[in-house]
């Protein structure tokens, strides 16, 4: 990263190194534990289509205009949002939509870091050798034994926060660029070969009828908003992360075609995640509604019995917690950019703060697997809850807030001047789905969701 002293913010070295920051906030546990267990509970085949279609048609216009909203500001998303509205003589209450994206970054890592300490735990014991020939039964109660432990997850949940916080606490630009360039496409190759041992298996067409034949019936109310919802996590938008992103990118740098690398890079990385898990469900009788636990019941079947298992289960869990951690810190850093720059808070102090929070935050989840599992508001475990709350409600919403805001809010001149879109067509195209087809979506989904429609 280079240093422009106009600028409130330092800037991503080159046009590749925000792709890769980029990516690494996408691509993270929404795309290989969440991705898979909610297509598992939600039928399949017609659930992966409302998602792409909403990737499509709503994530990506609105990973365009948060971009581009970031870029234009150079600021924190708080500031950004004071800042565009003034630029746009607009209600100053816009300004609340860069709060509800920090409330809603640090809920999501509360529970993203447990998970992610689930990762974290599962390096070591693919390195001492559990999944050693095990069979699906072993594999379960190992599942079960490790999460029915608060003090094992919460230890695990600390490390995964920690860890965060350190790299935030030194900068942005230090260690992302750098390792995600490595990780990410090492990762991918790893997601190949299992996708390649999955075509081993009997099963293998089975999961790819059960990820791709779409069959409407499976689908409820709340499958749709579960789709849609995700389309916003996976991609990290509507709470201010990609905003803060393009806050660092340089102004000659098409955001349009950048989105693009990023959204294609995201969905494959999902796809390639469920076509490697479903078979491997199918193949050793288990449910693909499972829940949150699914990849970890089933990819260490894989790795305890393929050739090569024990390093590849080392690696991949590896670059699991690698790929989760480039996500949690574009969670955090909303926070604690604002912190910084509004507060005057030094950024290790930021960093302290936020994470002792939200680590506290996290301790819901933590005890949502085994003390408090019976503990329901709303029929949903605190877990299930801070998931539906944020990737359902709180994101689609921000993202509503967003189209809103760059299609009606902000002027024509301004949007089409930062985002130079190579053609004018492909301006339009963007303008017709921020403005009309992206809200109306979300609000349609909302109404569905509710009975109305
Ligand atoms: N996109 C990340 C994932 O798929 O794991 C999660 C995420 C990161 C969601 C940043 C939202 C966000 F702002």
């Amino acid at each position: 990263m280079t240093t422009n002293n106009s600028l409130l913010h330092s800037h991503w070295s080159s046009r590749f190194a925000f792709i890769l920051a980029a990516t690494g906030s996408a691509v993270g546990l929404g795309n290989i534990w969440k991705f898979p267990y909610i297509t598992g509970e939600n039928g399949g085949g017609a659930f992966v289509l409302v998602y792409l279609v909403c990737v499509l048609l709503i994530g990506i216009p609105i990973m365009i205009a948060e971009t581009m909203l970031g870029r234009r500001s150079q600021r924190n998303p708080v500031e950004t949002m004071q800042m565009l509205t003034k630029e746009a003589n607009a209600d100053e209450n816009w300004q609340y939509l860069g709060w509800m994206g920090m409330i809603a970054g640090v809920l999501i890592l509360s529970y993203y870091s447990v998970i992610a300490g689930w990762a974290s735990a599962y390096v070591v014991k693919a390195f001492t050798g559990s999944f050693f020939n095990a069979d699906a039964n072993a594999i379960q109660s190992l599942f079960d034994n490790f999460t029915a432990s608060p003090l094992q997850l919460m230890f695990w949940h600390s490390v995964f926060m920690g860890a965060t916080m350190w790299i935030v606490s030194r900068g942005v630009s230090h260690g992302l660029e750098k390792s995600v360039r490595f990780l990410m496409p090492s990762l991918f190759v790893l997601l190949i070969l299992l996708v390649g041992y999955a075509m081993t298996t009997n099963s293998y067409q089975r999961g790819l009828h059960f990820m791709f034949n779409v069959d409407f019936s499976t689908l409820t109310r709340n499958s749709v908003l579960t789709a849609m919802g995700h389309a916003f996590f996976t991609l990290s938008l509507g709470m201010g992360s990609i905003m803060v992103y393009g806050a660092y990118l340089p102004k000659d740098i098409s955001i349009s075609k950048t989105t693009y690398l990023v959204a294609a890079a995201d969905t494959i990385v999902a796809l390639l995640a469920g076509i490697a898990i479903f078979p491997l469900v199918f193949e050793h009788n288990l449910h693909p509604a499972s829940g949150p636990g699914l990849i970890f019941q089933t990819l260490p079947i894989a790795f305890g019995n393929m050739t090569g298992g024990w390093l590849m289960g080392i690696l991949f869990f590896v670059l699991l917690v690698f790929a989760a951690l480039s996500s949690s810190i574009s969670l955090i850093e909303p926070l604690v950019a604002w912190l910084v720059e509004n507060k005057n808070f030094t950024r290790e102090k930021a960093c302290i703060w936020s994470g002792l929070g939200t680590w506290f935050l996290g301790l819901g989840t933590v005890f949502s697997f085994n003390i408090w599992k019976d503990v329901h508001f709303f029929e949903r475990t605190i877990f299930q809850l801070l998931d539906y709350i944020t990737a359902n409600l709180m994101l689609p919403i921000g993202g509503f807030c967003i189209a809103v805001f760059a299609g009606w809010i902000m002027h024509r001149d301004h949007t089409q001047s930062e985002l130079q879109m190579p053609c004018k067509p492909s301006y339009e195209l963007w303008r017709i789905l921020v403005r009309y087809v992206a809200p109306a979506s979300i609000f349609l989904v909302f109404l569905h969701v509710i009975g109305v429609l």
